[in-house]
């Protein structure tokens, strides 16, 4: 059968059968959507399936854009745009700048509490959640297949580092003391993002390469969001868990609130983000869990978020190190599909020593019953891998792209 037609049968529904047959991994577009919007933040619905949803203000005005050759001006202006309270640049085209001033409104259930609960959670908390951004959720955003190929295949998955800085950029400005004040940057970051976003649905259907592998006509619906989502807070909160972090139940909460806004300023409507955490897991298994799986594409980001370590510093950063701390993460089963080797000194050390590790740190226990150098070279790794993840942030400009990898 050839791409094409197996590609129309998936938008018409109903492959997958087939899909089984070819030995084709089941596309995420191609599971049910069930969750009830009665666990979201707006309680209730129209209960569209948000696999067939994406951005109805952004996407038709950015394919514009793109289409009257707007956008290179576009970035030039808003490269000045950088903070939450900052009024739009002059020039900007009227439809652009009329969505961008609605886009940027914080929704009425924003709560100015929790997001200053939320401030104190990062404090604290700051150097575990930039290693997990930077590497659980980026880890795991390889073995989504979907977010593999769209990112593959787009133009930022021509020079990774710099797709990996902008993308730290989101967890740097929304863990900052400002956020979503008027001097922070988190707004800004979001409603760039989603003009990144819609440009992306515009250009990527017209790459022969995405054509070829995906089994979708337009990337990033609503569905696909909460699917990366998770990859996010969800995965964050789990390994935290697992880690035994203490966090208080107020923490939690206005984290959670933090991540619930990002995904409203993302464009993602309010009846398809969880209401609480419990939701939120709830959620995960039924959009998250099943569409994991490894893809050619996400084999290859994976390996070059491994190297990327060893450029910074060779010794605690290399590939192995990275590799095991992965299947720490993400367990073997994602090890795996990674083609991530067992590296049996660095696996038993995490094993083992992890949990001691964190609650010595965390004033839990008095003692680290390891060597001391262990837990100075897990101190290191925490630091090291956030420095290598979210050294550049705070520079980085995001902008609409024009054109797909060229590759
Ligand atoms: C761009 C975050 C969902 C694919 C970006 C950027 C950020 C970001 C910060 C700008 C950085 C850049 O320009 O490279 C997020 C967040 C998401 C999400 C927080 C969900 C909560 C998704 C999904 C997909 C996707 C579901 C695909 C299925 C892309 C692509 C780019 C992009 C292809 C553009 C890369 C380029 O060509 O430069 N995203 N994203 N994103 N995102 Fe997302």
């Amino acid at each position: 059968m050839g791409e094409f037609s197996r590609r129309n049968m998936l938008k018409a529904g109903g492959a997958l059968g087939a899909l089984g047959a070819l030995g084709v991994a089941a596309p995420a577009q191609a599971r049910v959507w069930t969750w009830s919007p009665s666990g979201s933040v707006a309680g209730a619905g129209a209960g569209a399936d948000p696999r067939w949803v994406w951005d109805e203000e952004a996407d038709p005005l950015v394919a514009s854009l793109i289409d009257r050759g707007d956008v290179p001006r576009v970035n030039e202006l808003l490269r000045t745009w950088t903070k939450n309270g900052q009024p739009l640049p002059d020039g900007l085209p009227a439809d652009l700048r009329d969505f961008m001033e609605r886009a940027r409104r914080l929704p009425p259930w924003t709560d100015r509490g929790k997001l200053a609960t939320a401030v104190g959670f990062n404090d604290r908390r700051g150097l575990y959640l930039g290693v997990l951004y930077g590497f659980a959720s980026g880890m795991m955003s390889t073995v989504i297949p979907k977010e593999a190929r769209a990112v593959y295949y787009s133009q930022g998955g021509a020079d990774m580092k710099d797709r990996i800085s902008k993308t730290a950029k989101l967890g740097y400005d929304i863990g900052s003391r400002k956020a979503y004040d008027a001097d922070g940057e988190m707004i800004v970051t979001c409603v760039k993002t989603r003009l990144v976003h819609a440009a992306v649905r515009h250009l990527l259907p017209k790459s022969p390469y995405w054509q070829r592998s995906a089994d979708e006509e337009i990337p990033i619906s609503q569905a696909d969001m909460m699917v990366t989502w998770h990859s996010l807070p969800t995965t964050v909160m789990k390994n935290l868990t697992a880690w035994k972090v203490p966090i208080p139940a107020a923490e939690s909460a206005a984290f959670l609130h933090s991540w619930q806004l990002a995904a409203h300023m993302l464009g993602i409507k309010d009846e398809y983000i969880p209401a609480s955490w419990d939701e939120a897991d709830s959620q995960a298994e039924q959009v998250l869990d099943p569409v994991l799986a490894p893809t050619p594409e996400g084999v290859k980001l994976a390996d070059i978020l491994l190297n990327l370590g060893a450029a910074i510093d060779a010794g605690i950063l290399s590939k192995r190190v990275l590799g095991a701390f992965t299947r720490f993460l993400l367990g073997d089963r994602i090890a795996e599909w990674l083609k991530i080797p067992r590296y049996p000194l660095w696996d038993g050390l995490l094993d083992t020593l992890w949990g001691p590790f964190i609650a010595v740190r965390e004033g839990v226990l008095k003692v680290f019953p390891g060597a001391d150098n262990t837990y100075w070279l897990f101190d290191e790794l925490l630091r090291k891998v956030v420095l290598v993840y979210l050294s550049e942030a705070r520079q980085i400009s995001i902008e609409i792209p024009l054109t797909n990898n060229p590759d």
